[in-house]
Order: C-alpha cells, then structure tokens, then sequence
C-alpha cells in the first residue's frame, strides 16, 4: 500500500509516482486547491488536490483532521514563494492524484499542535492520540535506542540479560507494595517487585557473575513529576568488583549513552560525599549546574538574642545558614516576599535576609528586618563569612536540620531557575559514603536497603548505628538521582546484624529472608550493583519535565490509568475466588 513514509520525502523524489498512508494533520482549502498535511511516523508531508483530478478532489474535501488515508501522486518542487524551510519536507509537496480514506476519525478531543491547551487528564485519555504528537513519538522512540544502547553496551561486556519473577515476594525498596492475591493459596498474596534486588544478588551467588535486566519495578508511594507506581529500572548485578570498578563502569555506560544520543560530553563525574552534598548544598541529589552554597552561621548566631537564629544554633539536630545571591538588586521586595512563602511549602517558618547595598559603609550599608535582632560583630562577621559584595541578598534558614536542607536546598534550586544562574548544561556526579541506617523516630531504617554492605566494624555499628556510613554510591545528573547501588552483604553473619538493627526479630528475618540467609550459607561471593532509572534517563535526555512523557502509557499522580481506567471495581465471583472481601472505606474517592 505504501511506497515512501510521508516525512522522508525530499528534492531527491522529485517526479517520482508514491503511494503514501498516514493521517490528516490539518486541511485548507485555499480558493479551489484542497491542501492536505499528512502525518506518519517519520513526518509531515503536504499533498495538493486540484479539481481537475475530479474523484481525488470530491474526496480531499471531504477529509478532517485524523481521518486515515492513502494517497498515490507525483512528487514535485514547491514554488520557490512556497517553500518552508521549518519543515523537512518543506521543499516539496505531493501533488494529489487518488485518494482512499481507510478510515473516518471523530473530531479529535483536542488538535495535536493546540495540546497544551487540553488538560494533561484530557491527554491522558485519549493517550492514543496525544501519543500521535511528533515530540511524543520521538520521545518514545528515543526510548526506544536508549533500550538498544544499553543492551548493546552490557552484551559485549559479557553481562548476561536474565529475567526476574513479577509475582514474588516483598523486597524492601522504602515503598509500599502492590499485592496480588492468589487464588490457589487462600489468605495469602504476592507481592509485585520492588526491585530485583533479591534475585539478582541470587544470580549472583549462583555464579552468572555479570547480570543485567531492564526490569519493571511498582512502588505504592508518593508521586511527583520523577516518580511513577510502575517505572523500569537498568539493573545491573556484578561479582568480585569494588564500588570504583562498578561506578566506573556505570559512569562508562552513561557518558557514552549521552553521547551517541544526544552528543553531549558529560566530562568526568566528580565524587561527593554525602556529608559534604548535606552540608553545602542541603541535598543528597544536588543540582551542580550552578553553585549558590550554603554557608554554615551557627556558630556566629549561638549569642544572639534573636531566638529564631539561637536557639537552632544550640541544637544539635538544627541548622543555621546562610545563601549569598550575588546581584540580588534583581529581587524586587515582592519576589522576596514569594520566596518567604515558596520556604513555607517546605516547612520554614521564615526567610530572612540582608541586602548588601554598600559593604565599605559597615552596617549603614545593609537593609534588613533582622538587622535590629542582630549586634554589629556578628553581622560583621557573618558578611566575612559569606563574602559578601555590594549589591548581594544573603539569606538565612533557621530551622530542624531536615527543615532547613529540604526549604533552603529548593530555594537554592528555584532562584537558579528563575534567575537563570546555571554556568553549564550538565552536571553529572557521585553521591558516595551514604550513612547505612537513618531513624524516622520509629527506630532504624536503611537508608539504601539492608543488604547493603556497612562501612567500618560490626562492633562499632552496632554500638553506634547514626553514625555508621555505607557502601552505597548514586548517580546524580541535574539534580535528579538517576542510579543508586551498594556493595551488598556477602557475610551471613553481618546480614543478621543488620537484620538485628533493624529490629526484625530472628523468626521476622526467616519468614521474610529465609532464602536469602540460605543463599549466604552456600558460597555467596562478594557482589554489588546499580540500577538506573531508565524512565528518568529518558526524561533527562529529552528534555521533558516528568517521567509520564517518556512513558506510553504512564499513570497520574494518584496512580491510575485514565486510559483504561484502571484500577477498576472487580466483581463479585472474582473476589470469591481470591477469598477476598472488600471493606471500602465510607468515603468515596473523588479523583481517579
Ligand atoms: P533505588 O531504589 O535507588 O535502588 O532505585 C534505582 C533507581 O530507580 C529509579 N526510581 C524510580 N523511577 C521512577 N519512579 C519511581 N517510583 C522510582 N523509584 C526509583 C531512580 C533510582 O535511582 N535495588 C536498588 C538498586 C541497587 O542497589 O542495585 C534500587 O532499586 O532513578
Ligand atoms: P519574625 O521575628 O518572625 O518576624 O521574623 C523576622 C525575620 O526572620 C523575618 O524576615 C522572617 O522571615 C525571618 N524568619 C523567621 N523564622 C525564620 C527561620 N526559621 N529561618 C529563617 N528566617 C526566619
């Protein structure tokens, strides 16, 4: 039926007869010339109809916008006035000679070039349509490559592809799990993979020495614009590497992707602690395309009488700090005042600052509220400090260290959006020597996963868990953690310690991890690993904003498929069978 895709035509086709199929993009009628653009994979082409090619014509005025057709006709040159240089195709046109419609389309929801005016939900949908869009298919098949890349690269590694169960049993990952029942074993359920963690350190132990998966994960956990409930992971299991040789690896694996995809060279990633990526930047993901560092005050504040800076400078568990925004003259007094309240959505109380106006005049120079709270040396000392020149804003949080990190570490980011400070394109680092356990005031929880493997001496762990740190690393790119893995626990012993830590009872840690102590009696050789976001790699190299653009058939924030609309009621035999009874909850869901 076809010849030629609609969007490869070019000079070279001139004169020659094509038959092409694809949908209608727009029509015009101008003064008794039917022009259509027809839209395939590959592009856009435009064909004409003149009423002399009587039944092509009859036809082309008929069409709308997404009717299906095919069109056989004759390439030829654009009049020179014509020609459309934004198009690749723009160099010619098809001139029209029969025309079949293959199919009728309903006045579409919403026009492809309008579709940020429809709603995302709307979008969301019709996703077969909004899937039509050129950015969208070009997205999808950059995913596509991505796919092909990383399979080609890992091959001829000698990393060998194996494929993990999806019903399985609870890894913990940090999220909650989504639960399949069974039907065979009534009362009990499967749970859908977190991550292959598990099996993968399994394959390990059974000697395939190099693995990787492009691996579905589902997490039940908040969503935001880089999360998704069902998002795949590059999962990458290796035996008898250290944490440099895997991070190397990984680091090989991504330059090169980020050149063969988008040619860009992302330069050689630097190593930063997560100590020092908390303390300068407030974040264990911190965005490098800037730098706007936070510069500790608290021991400058501890004096004052001013409490909001005092008494967090005294608390261990508190931060002060200060961010020195250099031609902050750009702020206007309102922007200040939104800035206060963008704070507050992170918990902040407040948001002082001091303008810099003259530094050489002393305190004469400044203008601040807090100015009055504060003595002259300290505000001395603290314009020392910060290095502060004419024409700056330093801004201060004082707050709980996880208040001040979370508030202070997204202003930093917004006033480098809005501000427009970003000094490269790229930032790709490591993210290293991450602490093994965090306490959520509940007890311990490990902060990568357990089967991590703990920097330092059991003994020291254990009487010390807060400060023991792990071998964990992520890989962070413009502020989003694209990878994270860990040399993992290879000792039976350590893995039982760290269960104990953990608070898992021995009877906790067999019902759960029975078959993964077994497998650390049998020979487990020392492993360890990384996954990728693939759905966040694919947002970062297409410049998208959320992870729903490069994914198909994504969900929305509250976790459903408007699509499909999934997750729908089941009925009653169903359940029976599962041995389940549903006890909803007396209050309706609003939003799917
Ligand atoms: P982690 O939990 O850090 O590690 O996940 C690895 C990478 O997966 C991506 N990711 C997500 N992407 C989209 N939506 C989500 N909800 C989501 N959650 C995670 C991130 C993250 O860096 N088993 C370990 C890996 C290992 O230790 O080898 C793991 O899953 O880009
Ligand atoms: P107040 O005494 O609450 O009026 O605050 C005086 C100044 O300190 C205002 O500019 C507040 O925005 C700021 N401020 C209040 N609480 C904090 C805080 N926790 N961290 C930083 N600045 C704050």
């Amino acid at each position: 039926m076809r010849s030629h895709y609609c969007g490869e035509l070019r000079e070279s086709h001139i004169s020659e007869d094509v038959s092409i199929c694809g949908w209608v993009h727009r029509r015009r009628d101008h003064g008794g010339v039917i022009f259509l653009d027809v839209r395939d994979r590959e592009g856009i082409v435009q064909v004409v109809f003149d009423p002399d090619t009587v039944a092509a014509f009859a036809l082309a005025d008929q069409v709308r916008n997404e009717f299906v057709l095919n069109i056989k006709g004759r390439v030829r040159a654009r009049d020179e006035a014509v020609i459309n240089p934004k198009m690749t195709t723009g160099q010619i046109e098809v001139l029209g000679k029969e025309l079949e419609i293959l199919n009728r389309a309903e006045t579409p929801p919403f026009q492809l070039d309008e579709y940020s005016e429809a709603g995302e939900d709307v979008r969301l949908r019709y996703r077969f349509i909004d899937l039509r869009r050129p950015e969208m298919q070009e997205r999808i098949r950059l995913r596509s490559r991505v796919n092909h890349f990383v399979r080609n690269f890992l091959d001829e590694q000698g990393f060998i592809d194996i494929e993990t169960p999806i019903l399985t049993k609870a890894t913990p990952e940090g999220a909650r799990d989504y639960l399949v029942p069974s039907r065979t074993h009534a009362g009990e359920f499967f749970a859908l993979p977190q991550s292959p963690q598990l099996f993968k350190q399994m394959l390990m132990v059974s000697g395939f020495d190099l693995y990787y998966q492009i691996a579905r994960c589902f997490r039940d956990e908040d969503l935001r614009a880089d999360r998704q409930p069902e998002f795949t992971q590059i999962d990458i299991e290796t035996t008898f590497l250290n944490e440099e040789e895997i991070m190397s690896m990984a680091e090989d694996m991504i330059r090169t992707l980020f050149t063969e995809m988008i040619e860009v060279d992302l330069e050689e990633f630097p190593v930063i602690t997560y100590s020092d990526a908390m303390a300068l930047y407030g974040s264990d993901r911190p965005d490098l395309r800037f730098e706007l560092p936070f510069v500790e005050v608290a021991d400058l504040m501890k004096e004052v009488e001013f409490k909001v800076f005092s008494a967090p400078a005294h608390d261990p568990d508190s931060r002060v700090v200060a961010l020195r925004l250099e031609d902050g003259e750009r702020l206007s007094r309102k922007m200040i005042d939104d800035y206060t309240k963008f704070v507050g959505i992170y918990g902040a109380k407040g948001l002082a600052y001091i303008k810099v106006n003259d530094i050489d005049a002393g305190i004469e120079g400044l203008q601040s509220p807090i100015l009055k709270f504060l003595p002259d040396d300290v505000v001395s000392a603290i314009m020392d400090r910060v290095k502060a020149k004419n024409g700056d804003v330093i801004f201060f949080g004082a707050d709980k260290a996880d208040v001040v990190n979370d508030a202070m570490g997204a202003l930093r980011c917004k006033l480098a959006e809005d501000l427009d400070m970003y000094e490269k394109e790229w930032s790709a680092l490591w993210v290293t020597e991450f602490p093994m356990f965090e306490n959520d005031g509940n007890g311990w929880s490990a902060l990568h996963h357990p089967f991590t493997q703990p920097l330092g001496d059991i003994d020291e762990m254990l009487e010390n868990p807060g400060n023991t740190l792990s071998r964990a690393y992520d890989m962070v790119i413009n502020g989003h953690e694209l990878g994270g893995g860990s040399i993992r626990i290879n000792q039976l012993h350590m893995q039982e310690k760290i269960f104990e830590v953990l608070n898992l009872s021995e009877n906790e840690s067999r019902s759960k991890f029975g078959f993964l102590l077994d497998a650390l009696k049998y020979g487990a050789p020392p492993h360890g690993g990384i996954a990728f976001g693939m759905d966040r790699l694919i947002m970062l190299l297409s410049g998208s904003n959320a992870i729903r653009d490069v994914i198909a058939f994504p969900k929305t924030q509250t976790a459903a498929c408007l699509l499909t609309s999934a997750p729908s009621e089941i009925d009653e035999p169903q359940l029976r069978d599962l041995h389940i009874s549903v006890n909803k909850p007396s209050v309706s869901k609003t939003e799917k």
